[in-house]
């Protein structure tokens, strides 16, 4: 996700690359992170005493695994920094799923800390980012961070407490979206298509889809009455799909997301 975010920026020349420092949890890891990225990138395992340089960096995107974040908190421990009055602080970026800004203001003293939520298809440029301020942020380091996701997402501010809702849809939305894919070309295999082409119309049909409803403005409902003729093909297939509850497996797979992402941000916390 750290180089979803970064590569964008470099080949943007948004930033220098020199002053970019890249940071991996293991040596074994250093060269399939410099893949694709520029020379003069430097990345060095949380080992190296270089790793240390990146507290003295005025702004830095955290992006190890929630379950990594202890350890993120005891390498700033053990980095005395002689300059923790600065004006304005250094920001730190957050794409942690669940890890709540007091939490990251408590493990990180004299920095702006920032929560965001990006997705995957950020990779393609095509992303969706949710972000949520601390308090103590300036208009102008606003404006720095909303330029880091501009260009791998649309961006949404919201209130931290929504931060969880909004994950549950659009960070694990892709998941559910590769399921139902994966099924109804399972089916079109079942129903006498080979896997190859079944694969193909499945991302097809998604596609189009996705298209279909934002160029015409539609709702998904009049989409599927659009679909659906009288007694049809399309009306037998989603009258078996409302039998087997796929709607509401849906709902409740959202809600259950949401309820997780809180239930992690208060084990985190306490
Ligand atoms: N993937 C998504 O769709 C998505 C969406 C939104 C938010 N997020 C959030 O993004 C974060 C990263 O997810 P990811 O999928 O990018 O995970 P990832 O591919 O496992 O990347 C984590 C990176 O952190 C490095 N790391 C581990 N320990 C470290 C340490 N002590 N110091 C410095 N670096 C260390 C890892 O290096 P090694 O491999 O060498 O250990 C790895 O490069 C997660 O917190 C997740 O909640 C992910």
């Amino acid at each position: 996700m750290a180089k979803a975010i970064v590569s964008p920026l470099l080949e943007r020349g948004e930033y220098n690359p020199q002053n970019v420092l890249g940071i991996v949890g293991r040596n074994s890891s250093i060269a399939s992170a410099l893949n694709d990225l520029p020379k003069e990138v430097k990345v060095v395992s949380s080992e190296d005493s270089l790793s240390k340089e990146v507290w003295k960096a005025p702004l830095k995107i955290l992006a190890v695994k929630p379950q990594q974040f202890s350890k993120i908190k005891e390498s700033l421990s053990s980095f005395q920094s002689n300059d923790q009055d600065q004006f304005p602080k250094p920001l730190l970026i957050s794409v942690l799923a669940g890890i709540t800004l007091k939490s990251l203001k408590k493990a990180f003293p004299g920095h702006t800390c920032v929560r965001a939520v990006p997705n995957t298809p950020s990779l393609v440029g095509q992303g969706l980012t949710g972000l949520a301020w601390p308090d103590d942020i300036t208009l102008d380091q606003k404006k720095v961070v909303r330029k880091i996701f501009e260009p791998i997402s649309e961006i949404y501010e919201l209130e931290e407490k929504k931060l969880d809702s909004f994950l549950a849809l659009t960070s694990s939305g892709p998941a559910y979206i590769a399921l139902v894919v994966e099924a109804m070309t399972d089916g079109a295999v079942a129903a006498g298509l080979p896997r190859h082409l079944s694969n193909q119309l499945a991302h097809k049909t998604l596609s189009g889809t996705a298209s279909l409803l934002r160029e015409k403005s539609l709702h998904p409902a009049e989409l599927k009455d659009m679909v659906a003729s009288p007694a049809g093909t399309t009306i037998s297939a989603l009258r078996h799909l409302e039998l087997a509850g796929l709607r509401s497996a849906l709902i409740e797979a959202v809600v259950l997301a949401a309820d997780k992402s809180r239930q992690l941000a208060e084990e985190v916390s306490s």
